[in-house]
């Protein structure tokens, strides 16, 4: 078989996709690349390198024979806010050089994009696939910017690429990173460590959230779905589960009834707020059959578990 290269790999949804497409197509066709050094524990092949070099890049894929590549190499919410330029740079750079090797040699694609698309024009209760964009976030910009980037390569060059708009993802294989959402992953290192978390969203901040397998079946399903069965060429819309930090907190005091959190909101409150509360997914759902199958309290014992396995192994 022709070998699949995830770009990002180290990061959350890397982490845990890598290990997935090991064990669905054997170690031996995984090409995992990074810019950082993998984990102490990471088996399989792995390549260090920077997306923006495109021949680096293209040779890379030549090598290997790639036939699908999954990238996920990009910066989130909070880190694009305190870095714009370097975002613009890596997470539209990065993508292009992705199309533009992809379109010479045949090569399907998988790209996330976000619920950073949405903003304050956007309706915010089930938000409908085709909608007003207008995010204010630099992260936004790329991503809405990414997303007409390969609708524009599917139409003008027949790239088979295809995307989700991911919401909040919540998994435990990497650390949290800069994103707006990852208050629902770090909180738990908060309970586990020292039984309290200082919040930096509001208690109502309500937000799309998915857990991380979720994410992983469901996007090894797009990738899996006939060409014809896909309609949206930009990004699906693709949820699971709604809550705010309060509603979380009540799940958490179940396992720890004496859990203390306290709410301090700072820039990243603006980003949630700009965004939308819950998705209509509804034509991923009639297109591929998606279907998600954690809701919050199997979320929460999820994570409370992985985390604190995680922990007792440091
Ligand atoms: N999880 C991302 C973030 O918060 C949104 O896609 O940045």
């Amino acid at each position: 078989m022709k070998r699949i290269l995830v770009t990002g790999a180290c990061g959350l949804v890397g982490s845990d996709l890598v290990l997935a497409l090991q064990s669905k197509f054997g170690s031996e066709n995984i090409i995992a690349l990074d810019l950082h050094d993998p984990p102490k524990e990471f088996q399989g092949r792995f390549e260090k390198m920077d997306v923006r070099d495109f021949e680096k890049l293209k040779s890379l894929i030549l090598q290997y024979d790639i036939g699908q590549i999954f990238h996920l190499a990009g910066l989130l919410s909070a880190g694009s806010e305190k870095n714009p330029d370097m975002a613009w740079d890596v997470n539209l750079s990065g993508l292009k050089n992705v199309l533009d090797i992809a379109k010479d040699h045949n090569i399907r694609v998988f790209w996330p994009s976000s619920i950073g698309v949405y903003g304050e024009t956007t309706p915010k209760i089930l938000t409908p696939q085709h909608t007003s964009f207008e995010p204010n976030t630099m992260y936004g910009v790329t991503k809405v910017s990414g997303e007409l980037l390969c609708q524009y390569y599917h139409h003008r060059y027949g790239v088979d690429v295809r995307s989700l708009r991911y919401p909040g993802l919540n998994g435990y294989k990497a650390m949290p990173g800069d994103g707006t959402t990852e208050y629902a992953i770090h909180i738990f290192y908060g309970l586990i460590r020292e039984n309290r978390y200082e919040c930096f969203l509001s208690a109502d901040t309500r937000l799309p959230m998915m857990y991380m397998d979720d994410a992983i079946r469901g996007t090894l399903m797009l990738m899996d779905a006939p060409s014809e069965a896909i309609t949206i060429r930009t990004s699906y819309n693709f949820t699971a589960i709604s809550f705010t930090p309060a509603e979380l907190v009540a799940e958490i005091r179940k396992i720890s009834p004496d859990f203390k959190i306290i709410y301090k909101p700072d820039y990243r409150q603006k980003i949630a707020d700009s965004w939308s509360q819950s998705i209509d997914d509804s034509q991923a759902r009639k297109d591929w059959g998606w279907k998600e199958e954690y809701d919050l309290p199997k979320m929460t014992t999820a994570l409370y578990e992985g985390i604190k396995e995680r922990i007792s192994n440091e």
